[in-house]
């Protein structure tokens, strides 16, 4: 089968296919055929040899993807061959095939297209957790969404907006912010030709009560300031980071820009401050489990459809990669396989 297995850490061109063995399912594990391969940001970082929760070289990048059920080990009970699924794991989606186990292998929504399920999980879940499981988002919230108009932000805009929420957004792009109008945000700022505090605080004559921090540095520290007394921010990510591993002044900077509060500060705002990470969460299926059916309830209920940004074909997925870095891209990515 074709593999995009990564060998050494780089830009998008270390990304090359290989034909690699089918993988077989052990007892409780399924072997899915894969459709549709949803694109993460943390890939592009994991490419680069930047990310935590990676295992070590060489393996197959990608969380997420759609396919169909075409082997199942001989335990399995929950999955039957020809089964549509959507595939939630650390690594290995960039493939023509993976083999999961069973409880890894989620039920579709059954009114979303392949690209829709495939643009769901992780971005969904994502925003889901910190909006509603961490910063207990309340309908008289005003919320500020950092990079809304990637995958994590627009889940995040169409979930707090439907939860009845003021929905703040930032992107760096006008093609971005246009979208975020589109989408019929509250309010979008160019943070890249905006000073977004100022501008925030001048338009609504104070601050805002959650925010949704996904790039560090500068960002982190705006935002922060920006809390209301009983506000919340929850980081997920920090995007701008970016480490030269050789470089000593690179370590500083990201040391200086990774987000980080103290106690005495957040007493004197009566701010709080949280993050999460999906990965870690895995640990705990029954929680997992039911946020997981929450989103989908709420989802189905307000009749949320991911927005697909772009579509390239399985061959092309450096090209993603290097879409995903420019800060160009839009929604989510996502990268289609032959079907036969
Ligand atoms: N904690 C978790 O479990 C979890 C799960 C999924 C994702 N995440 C995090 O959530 C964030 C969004 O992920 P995503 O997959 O949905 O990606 P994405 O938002 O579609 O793409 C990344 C976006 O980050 C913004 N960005 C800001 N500074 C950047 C920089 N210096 N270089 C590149 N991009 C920069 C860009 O938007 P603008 O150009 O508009 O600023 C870019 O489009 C990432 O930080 C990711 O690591 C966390």
């Amino acid at each position: 089968m074709k593999n995009y297995v990564l060998k050494k850490y780089g830009k998008p061109h270390v990304l090359k296919i290989e034909n690699t063995p089918e993988p077989i399912p052990a007892s409780e594990e399924v072997r899915v055929k894969i459709h549709r391969i949803g694109l993460n940001y943390a890939e592009v970082q994991s490419r680069k040899g930047l990310y935590g929760w990676a295992p070590k070289l060489p393996y197959t990048l990608g969380m997420e993807a759609v396919g169909t059920v075409d082997l199942i080990g001989e335990s399995v009970k929950s999955r039957k061959v020809g089964e549509k699924v959507i595939v939630g794991c650390q690594y290995g989606t960039y493939a023509e095939k993976i083999v999961i186990p069973e409880k890894q292998a989620l039920t579709p929504i059954i009114t979303f297209s392949d690209d829709e399920n495939a643009a769901f999980g992780v971005n969904y879940l994502t925003a889901w957790v910190a909006l509603m499981k961490i910063a207990r988002l309340d309908p008289r919230d005003t919320v500020l969404i950092h990079a809304a108009a990637g995958g994590v932000g627009t889940a995040a805009v169409q979930i707090a907006k439907n939860y009845g929420c003021h929905v703040i957004g930032t992107a760096s792009k006008e093609k971005k912010i246009k979208m975020l109008k589109d989408l019929g945000i509250g309010m979008a700022i160019n943070y890249e030709e905006e000073d977004f505090e100022k501008f925030i605080r001048q338009k609504l004559k104070g601050g805002v009560d959650v925010v949704l921090e996904v790039v560090g540095g500068n960002v982190f520290k705006k935002s922060m300031n920006l809390l209301n007394p009983f506000g919340r921010t929850v980081v997920v990510g920090f995007a701008s980071l970016n480490l030269n591993k050789f470089n000593p002044l690179s370590w500083f900077r990201t040391w200086k820009d990774i987000p980080r509060s103290k106690v005495n500060q957040l007493a004197e705002s009566s701010t709080g401050l949280g993050a999460t990470h999906l990965g870690y969460l895995l640990k705990d299926e029954s929680l997992l489990n039911e946020a997981w059916d929450e989103l989908v309830s709420f989802t189905v209920e307000h009749r949320i459809k991911p927005i697909i940004g772009h579509r390239f074909d399985f061959i092309d997925l450096p090209k993603a990669h290097k879409l995903m870095e420019s800060r160009n891209s839009y929604g989510k990515i996502i990268i289609t396989l032959p079907t036969s």
